[in-house]
């Protein structure tokens, strides 16, 4: 196939196999938001450009590499939502959905673009499920959203491959005194610093912290730590916090180097993270965003939220041999029927299975074919019963119900048994 009907490195299709898995994530994760009352929005995919250089931050490698940015016919430029806060910031503002101190806790769900290298777990088009609150401003909430994700963490049972990473950032005035002191001790180590990070030193100083190179980090050991710089309001908001996950039994490792890629920052900051999926561990990261509305133009509102990343939360759980065996069958029942009376006969049958049943996953043979071919693609759809109607069973009023996964005989069911018949055998299997 020519390249360029190829689909785009780093942009993937889901294929069929994987979406029952999909499914069964995004189905769970709705379930579990709905359970703590937080409401779904959905936002359009592409923004004007200037949303994610205000809120994400100019000097962040999203802003300045990775964005896929256009001029759409108009000469706006427009840009591929590469996360989803701003939008979200946005949309809440502009609907006034936080005037007058009103709380919101807001989800969203969709695709994400960010122009990196592709490798496992790392993609161009990729799908967040996001989560963000306004108006709450206390740690109780940084608490609540961490505490669901380590519920989600069991009910898919991958607690045991993750673990939680916490720091504060502080409030931006503690943040601006430690800069500099951090960027005093930097610079009069400059000739020692990796080229980025010199380059972040006059401009985003804080990302040197997380920088890759190992003599930065070495020289790092030494620097001024953020937590000397923590502001009163930042302490106990961030006692505050580490004593609601102790009463609430969950663990966390205090890492002080954790300052995220996003500029929009401030107080708490969190990533969950596991070591079964190579270099992109991360599955999970957010934290508290107080100034963002403000900046972007709205009355001061506190906010707080994460986003983690489907496409690692599923690889993590078909890496520990988690998905639940449930959902790797699709079908149900199969109804084969030959000849045409059998199968005009067999198609009104099916509609009052429907009718009865709504539940149960009923597929038709479509495309004729021998019973001996049309057996075959029942026992490939993975259904537990095959159905059987030829001229026989047609005269009869009965179907022969054949077991495909080795439960007992072939029975000949009666038409107005059948509804009854499946509901016990396949449809509690
Ligand atoms: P982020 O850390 O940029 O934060 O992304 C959140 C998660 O999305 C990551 O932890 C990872 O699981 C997934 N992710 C990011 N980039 C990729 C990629 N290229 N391929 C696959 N997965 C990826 C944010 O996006 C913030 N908006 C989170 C947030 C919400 N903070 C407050 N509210």
């Amino acid at each position: 196939m020519s390249k360029s009907l190829q689909a785009i490195r780093g942009m993937n299709d889901i294929l069929p196999e994987q979406t029952p898995l999909w499914r069964y994530f995004e189905d769970r994760v709705a379930r579990l938001l709905d359970g703590y009352g937080y409401r779904q929005i959905r936002m359009p995919i592409v923004e004007f450009t200037e949303l994610f250089k205000r809120s994400i931050g100019e000097v962040t490698d999203i802003v300045e590499k990775e964005m896929y940015t256009f001029a759409d016919r108009n000469g706006d430029s427009l840009t591929l939502r590469p996360e989803g806060t701003a939008a979200c910031v946005r949309a809440v503002l502009e609907h006034g959905l936080a005037g007058g101190g009103q709380t919101q806790k807001l989800w969203y769900i969709g695709p994400m673009f960010r122009h990196e290298r592709p490798q496992k777990g790392r993609y161009r088009q990729f799908h967040q499920i996001g989560v963000e609150v306004f108006n709450i401003d206390g740690p109780d909430i940084d608490a609540e959203l961490i505490i669901l994700t380590w519920r989600l963490w069991e009910l898919l049972g991958i607690r045991d491959a993750v673990s939680l990473e916490l720091n504060s950032l502080g409030t931006s005035a503690a943040r601006a005194v430690y800069r500099e002191a951090l960027v005093e001790y930097l610079t009069a180590r400059a000739e020692q610093l990796d080229e980025d990070s010199r380059r972040r030193l006059t401009s985003n100083p804080l990302r040197v912290l997380d920088s890759k190179s190992p003599e930065t980090q070495a020289l790092l050991a030494d620097a001024p730590k953020l937590a000397d710089y923590l502001d009163d309001e930042s302490q106990v908001h961030f006692d505050g916090l580490k004593a609601r996950l102790d009463a609430a039994g969950v663990p966390y490792v205090i890492n002080p180097k954790l300052v995220r890629g996003l500029d929009y920052y401030s107080k708490t900051v969190f990533e969950w993270v596991t070591d079964r999926l190579g270099a992109q561990g991360t599955v999970c990261a957010g934290g508290r965003y107080d100034g963002l509305v403000e900046q972007m133009g709205g009355k001061p509102t506190p906010g707080v939220g994460f986003a983690m990343g489907i496409e690692r939360l599923v690889l993590l759980i078909e890496t520990l041999d988690k998905v639940p065996a449930e959902i790797a069958r699709q079908v149900d029942v199969y109804l084969c029927a030959l000849g045409e009376p059998a199968e005009l006969a067999a198609l009104a049958l099916a509609e009052r299975l429907r009718d009865r049943l709504p539940a149960l996953r009923l597929q038709v043979n479509a495309g004729s074919g021998s019973f001996k071919s049309q057996l075959k693609k029942a026992d490939k759809s993975g259904a537990l019963y095959a159905l059987v109607m030829g001229e026989d069973e047609l005269a009869r009023q009965v179907v022969g119900c054949k077991p495909l996964r080795g439960q007992g005989e072939q029975q000949s069911i009666a038409w107005t048994a059948l509804a009854d018949h499946l509901a016990t055998c396949a449809l509690q299997a």
